[in-house]
């Protein structure tokens, strides 16, 4: 049985209309795509599930926010505004607004990552693995073994695997270890959650080798959420105290609040000792790539916008009800037998592909191939998260093979409701009851180096 939805703490004031193309339109559209999900026209999604970010509704407060906004080139009002949100929430000393959470990267990380130098997460999201790449560095992942198994569930399966970051870090060199990176939630492994305790013992594995320890951040109170529920020690905690003791654990955090800032743009980057020699570095590589300090690539209107999002990110009501659509719509999914990563995670349903068509090898993209049924049969953009999205081995070439080939059902914030979880759950089932008469996979006949999954070009295998 379905679990109760919770209603939306909010009443809708403004609309936007969207609309189905028929069948055949759109199984030209995505031949026309090159069944690549990322180049098909907004317009001819009907329901767009692509990412959660920099897709969320903003409020009454933020619109209006929008209108008081500062644009002086250094020093804006709007500026300083942020930075004390950031302060108050995150109880960091120095916070620096950036374009997104990629420029976040892209300043921070080759301050602290180079040839020989590794970075070790708990999982790496795919543009933050391409910028420790980028900087000369090579990625680690260390996610606990049980969130490699998508049918078990299990609280926190976002965690980091404490002891093999230890035998990492002796294996390779503390000295060779630039950075270990915390992704809350962990985005690839489902949105799955980081218990508090395991983030402290992360610390203290950091704090003992002398690594720097990064959040990153885009779905800090998603995360928080879900300790809040989850870890007895912490249920009588309010969630901006969660999150102070989770970011008191780390030095630094870098952040695209395009997620959890509910904005369209934006990011942050965090440092939490206001004396670091690193924020005249951080300044100065933000002046050069992003703009001016003060504003970060971003309008004075955007900074205003975030200072309010992250307030209204952290109110209890909202999250319940933002967790609840998830757990909507894999209670749908557990009633119809349909696996995904369980427990459902925070921003999205992540429908284990591999299950679904065991038919078709990780190298013909599994979760490609639901991504591609999905638009076909209701016009659902969804994205893989998966091997085709890993990409290949960047020293020898070679396709790698993913953890689990997931297709991501990604929920913007405050956009779709009940009926359209349903019309998507409804879409799944159909899928899933033709899936043994998909035979093959997808093979890519065109390539970038970096992030591929974005741009390349596909077709379908044939017999
Ligand atoms: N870190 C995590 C955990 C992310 O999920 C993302 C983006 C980024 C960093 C980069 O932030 O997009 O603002 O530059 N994730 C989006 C997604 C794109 O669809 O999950 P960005």
């Amino acid at each position: 049985m379905a679990v109760k939805y919770v209603p939306e703490p909010f009443r809708i004031k403004m609309v936007e209309t969207i609309h189905m193309l028929s069948r055949e339109e759109r199984e030209e559209a995505i031949r026309k795509a090159h069944y690549n999900l990322f180049g098909l026209k907004g317009e001819d999604c009907y329901i767009d599930l692509l990412t959660d970010s920099g897709t969320n509704a903003m409020s009454a407060a933020q619109w209006g926010g929008i209108m008081q906004g500062d644009e002086a080139y250094a020093g804006a009002s709007s500026y300083y505004r942020l930075v004390e949100a950031g302060k108050d929430i995150f109880g960091f000393e120095y916070i620096q607004p950036v374009h997104q959470g990629r420029a976040a990267e892209k300043v921070l990380f080759p301050l602290l990552l180079g040839p020989g130098k590794f970075a070790i997460s708990n999982m790496f999201f795919d543009t933050t693995r391409a910028h420790v790449e980028l900087a000369g560095a090579r990625a680690i992942d260390c996610v606990v073994e049980e969130a490699k198994n998508p049918s078990k569930r299990a609280p926190f399966k976002g965690n980091m695997d404490v002891e093999k970051l230890e035998s990492l870090i002796r294996e390779r060199g503390a000295e060779n270890i630039g950075l270990v990176v915390m992704t809350v939630t962990n985005n690839s492994a489902g949105g799955q959650p980081v218990s508090l305790e395991n983030m402290r013992q992360v610390a203290a594995v950091c704090k003992k080798y002398g690594i720097p320890l990064d959040i990153d951040a885009a779905r800090f109170a998603e995360n928080a959420y879900f300790v809040k529920r989850d870890e007895e020690a912490c249920r009588d905690m309010s969630i901006k105290e969660i999150i102070r003791e989770m970011f008191a654990c780390a030095d630094l955090f870098t952040m695209s609040a395009k997620k959890d800032g509910i904005v369209n743009m934006g990011g942050l980057i965090g440092v939490k000792d206001g004396d670091s020699p690193l924020i005249l570095k951080i300044r100065a590589n933000c002046i050069s790539f992003e703009g001016f300090y003060t504003y970060g690539g971003l309008a004075g209107r955007d900074l205003e916008a975030i200072a309010i999002g992250l307030y209204e990110a952290i109110e209890e009501d909202y999250l319940a009800y933002r967790i609840g659509q998830m757990e909507y719509l894999a209670s749908r999914l557990d009633d119809a037998g349909i696996a995904y990563q369980s427990p459902v995670g925070g921003h999205g349903v992540f429908v284990d592909a591999a299950a679904m068509f065991p038919q078709i090898p990780y190298y013909e993209f599994p979760g490609q191939v639901l991504a591609v049924e999905l638009y076909k049969e209701a016009g659902i953009r969804a994205c893989d998260i998966g091997s085709y999205m890993l990409g290949n081995d960047p020293d020898t070439g070679k396709q790698l093979h993913a953890d689990f080939e997931f297709t991501r059902l990604a929920i913007p914030r405050r956009v779709y409701t009940q009926a359209h979880l349903d019309i998507i759950a409804e879409a799944l089932i159909a899928v899933r009851d033709r899936a043994a008469e998909i035979g093959h996979g997808y093979r890519i006949t065109w390539e970038p180096p970096v992030l591929r999954h974005f741009q390349a070009h596909l077709e379908p295998i044939t017999d």
